[in-house]
């Protein structure tokens, strides 16, 4: 069995048999080899099944991934997992082959020509950079056919600049996972554009349910999406660095804490999912007047968390607008 080893520290790809993140074995899921703590990390929104087969039954769902870089790595670590064959993948860059390399190394069909990818996928996923929107849909235009769909991951880039990029009545969508695709427990958001019709959205659900949650929303709510949920995830590793230091201060060994501080906090979220009850009753219940709990949130509070989180999601919703005023120009 031949192995790549993922960008990230704790992932990697796998080739022959299963294909799964290595730190998730066996869940039951397809594909997916877990231990008993991660059994729950399927999402609820892969009740629909999967992937899994999807292009082997239906040449109109083979996926072609322009770009490859982070995004790329997490989405595809999450459909690997969820069993989506992998021969169905093809994924292209503009230049890095070393990155490309590793994805053909995992199975992947990999190209730098892009007539020769647009030829061979039916769903076109554009993973670069808004900077970087231009001169990808000036490249794609040429390729793009009537039975294309293209989903669109960039932030701040609109439907709207990208139909008119690519010419046409092309059917766009545009979606905002986050980081968590890469152990499918993604919240991603998903609308659609002017020309996109519902079975777009069914095929696009479909993909993304396979690497976690999709809310459908307006358009005009994506700034804050990607705001809360694509950035989300970075806020909340902030939290679990300042944990570390707060443990190091304790006198806690580093061994300890990282066990402790991701269970700490995936505990807390999957409460939070699957519980009846809000974050501030949750929170009420952990707090004993006089406590210990009690004593730590009064220091958050007096310290303006609440505030700078608030502030944090805002100030990063108005970098999407300013992103999209900037490359839409
Ligand atoms: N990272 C996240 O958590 C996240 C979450 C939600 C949404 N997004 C969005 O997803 C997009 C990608 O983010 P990322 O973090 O994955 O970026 P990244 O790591 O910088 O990767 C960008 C990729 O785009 C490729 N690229 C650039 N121009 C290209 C072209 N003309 N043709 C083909 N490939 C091209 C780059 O190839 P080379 O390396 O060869 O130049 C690279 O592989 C961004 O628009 C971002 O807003 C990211």
């Amino acid at each position: 069995m031949s192995k790549c080893a993922r960008r990230g520290p704790n992932f990697r790809w796998e080739r022959g048999g299963t294909d799964v993140p290595a730190d998730l074995s066996g869940s039951g899921a397809p594909g997916i080899v877990a231990t008993s703590d991660m059994e729950w990390e399927r999402p609820r929104g892969l009740g629909t099944g999967s992937v899994v087969g999807w292009c082997v039954v239906d040449d109109a769902k083979t996926i072609g991934l322009i770009g490859a870089g982070a995004l790329a790595d997490a989405l595809v670590g999450g459909l690997l997992a969820a069993g989506f064959p992998r021969q169905c993948l093809w994924v292209t860059n503009r230049g890095n082959t070393a990155r490309l390399d590793r994805f053909a190394s995992a199975g992947l069909r990999t190209t730098r020509d892009k007539a020769e990818l647009a030829a061979r996928v039916a769903m076109l996923v554009l993973l670069v950079k808004p900077k970087d929107a231009v001169s990808t849909l000036a490249e794609l235009r040429a390729w793009l056919r009537p039975g294309h769909c293209v989903l669109s991951c960039m932030a701040g880039i609109s439907t709207a600049f990208i139909e008119e990029a690519l010419g046409g009545a092309p059917r766009v969508l545009r979606a905002m996972p986050n980081i968590g695709s890469a152990v499918r427990s993604s919240a991603t958001a998903l609308a659609t554009g002017r020309f996109a019709d519902e079975g777009d959205a069914t095929v696009a659900t479909e993909l993304l349910q396979a690497v976690g949650e999709v809310v459908r929303v307006p358009e005009s709510m994506l700034d804050a999406v990607t705001a809360l949920a694509g950035s989300g995830p970075a806020y909340v590793y902030l939290l679990m660095e300042a944990m570390a230091e707060a443990a190091a201060t304790l006198g806690l060994p580093e061994a300890v804490a990282r066990r402790l501080i991701p269970q700490t906090v995936f505990g807390a979220a999957r409460l939070a999912r699957e519980s009846e009850q809000t974050p501030a009753e949750l929170r009420a219940a952990v707090s004993s007047p006089g406590g210990t709990t009690v004593a730590g949130v009064r220091v958050l509070e007096d310290a303006g968390f609440r505030q700078a989180l608030v502030a944090a999601v805002g100030a990063a919703a108005a970098r999407s607008r300013e992103l999209g005023r900037q490359w839409q120009s």
